[in-house]
């Protein structure tokens, strides 16, 4: 990543050193790729002593404490008003903490998230800096550069907000790729198992979808990934890969968000479950010896159910995004932040993962102080399609096949669009048992019952 973003940078005429603590590194990149606008330091006070000030460096290392150990070891050789770049997938939280540090010392730290994978990084990705609008301004000028480009060709970066807004969004971000690419699994699993389809039957059905409202970059790889045939032996690959998702954090972080600032991102939670689950590959495979299959009950002609299912699908989507954005939204009033949900939305038309037709649909429409499906022409979206995500989750639920992401999103929606929840029975339980009192539907106060 960190060397593909740097050729972005040098191939946009930026002039860019690059730093390894492995010499050797430095050396056979530069041997590769060096260039007028691409050198290498193989000392870390050269690199510094090279660099323009106010000085704008770059930090690409695994999140955690390789990148407290990166910035111990640059902030001997730096000047006040300098500027460190965060571009990996760090912690909000840790990005706040090193703001806070690095502010005291005078040195700016931006934390930015940057999406695309490593192809995103060298011809465009998603840029998402969070840090003082000063500090952000003095780097837009070149970020600008190496952006892809939004539905109407301007580039994918924005002011986030202050401290760790960028990491934060960029996080939710990624929690959202993990519900998203969980739903299509689930409809992958569906397609394969009930109506028995192979790889390119299912590839088929998705350039369909990929066609219409669902049209993204997911959808867009899932077909060369159904697609590929396998080199190690007869058939396609996809068979031959086994079913434990692995998983670097970001969506465990999104979950612990929700959880610490009282959001529900069932979507996203699940997604994560699932992944959980899927690793537990023996004891699955095990408990599937002591539970045989039910009997497949409903039957609908392939033609009407991938209709459907394209539908559940564009619901249960909306319902990811509802959730993700108001995650951010309440983290943002908690961080206080000034975030912009439309703007966010417009950075995510290209170069992230994410990127798809919804998100222009969402730049047009989404609103920071009000929930998606509170938008006239989401809500539109949502009555039309809701019907068929509650048939495919039926139809999972009857037939035995797990879709935790499409359940999730199927009940979030229900739950918040739903005046009465059965609450109260769970306040009367808790009042019972703890005293713990509740509240009442005629008058205010709190109260407790002697309970006969
Ligand atoms: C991106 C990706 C990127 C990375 C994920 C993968 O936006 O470019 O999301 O950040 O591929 O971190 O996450 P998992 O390994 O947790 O699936």
């Amino acid at each position: 990543m960190g060397t593909n973003l740097a050729r972005n940078f040098a191939n946009n005429k930026i002039r860019t050193i690059v730093y390894n603590r492995t010499k050797e590194k430095t050396i056979g990149f530069i041997r590769i790729y060096g260039s007028d606008y691409l050198e290498g330091e193989t000392n870390l006070k050269g690199f510094v002593e090279n660099l323009e000030k106010p000085r704008k460096m770059i930090i690409m290392v695994k999140a955690g404490e390789p990148v407290d150990a990166v910035i111990k070891q640059l902030l001997p050789h730096l000047d006040k008003n300098d500027i460190i770049i965060d571009c990996g997938n760090s912690n909000y939280k840790d990005t706040q903490r090193r703001f806070e540090e690095l502010k005291k010392k005078k040195i700016n730290f931006i934390g930015c998230g940057v999406s695309g994978g490593e192809e995103g990084a060298l011809n465009g990705p998603s840029l998402m800096p969070g840090g003082t609008k000063k500090s952000y301004q003095s780097i837009a000028p070149i970020f600008r550069k190496i952006a892809a480009k939004d539905f109407a060709g301007k580039p994918t970066l924005t002011y986030i907000g202050d401290n760790g807004a960028g990491h934060l969004v960029k996080t939710v971000h990624n929690g959202i790729e993990y519900g998203v690419m969980q739903i299509m699994a689930e409809a992958y699993d569906i397609l394969r198992k009930f109506y028995k389809l192979s790889p390119p039957k299912i590839a088929d059905i998705f350039e369909k979808y990929n066609k219409g409202q669902l049209r993204s970059y997911l959808f867009e790889i899932a077909i060369t990934v159904l697609n590929q045939k396998d080199d190690l032996k007869r058939g396609y690959l996809i068979n031959n890969i086994l079913d434990k998702a692995s998983q670097k954090g970001t969506g465990k972080w999104t979950a612990q968000a929700s959880l610490e600032n009282g959001v529900a991102t069932p979507s996203i939670t699940e997604a994560v479950f699932a992944r959980i689950l899927s690793s537990e590959k023996d004891r699955r495979t095990h408990m599937s010896k002591l539970y045989k299959a039910g009997k497949k009950r409903r039957k609908l002609p392939l033609k009407k159910f991938i209709k459907f299912l394209e539908k559940a699908l564009y619901a249960a989507m909306l319902s990811n995004y509802a959730q993700g954005y108001d995650l951010i939204a309440k983290t943002a009033e908690v961080e206080k932040w000034k975030i912009n949900l439309k703007e966010i939305s417009r950075i995510w038309e290209g170069g992230c993962i994410v990127r798809a037709k919804i998100l222009n649909f969402l730049h047009k429409n989404a609103s920071t102080n009000k929930h998606l499906f509170e938008i006239p022409k989401i809500a539109k979206e949502m009555k039309k399609n809701i019907p068929h995500l509650r048939f495919v989750a039926a139809f999972g639920a009857e037939n035995g096949i797990p879709l935790p992401g499409l359940s999730a999103s199927l009940n979030y929606f229900e739950s918040i669009t739903q005046e009465s929840l059965p609450a109260n029975f769970i306040q009367g339980l808790r009042d019972y048992f703890g005293a713990h009192t509740y509240e009442r539907t005629d008058r205010k106060g709190t109260y407790h019952t002697k309970w006969q």
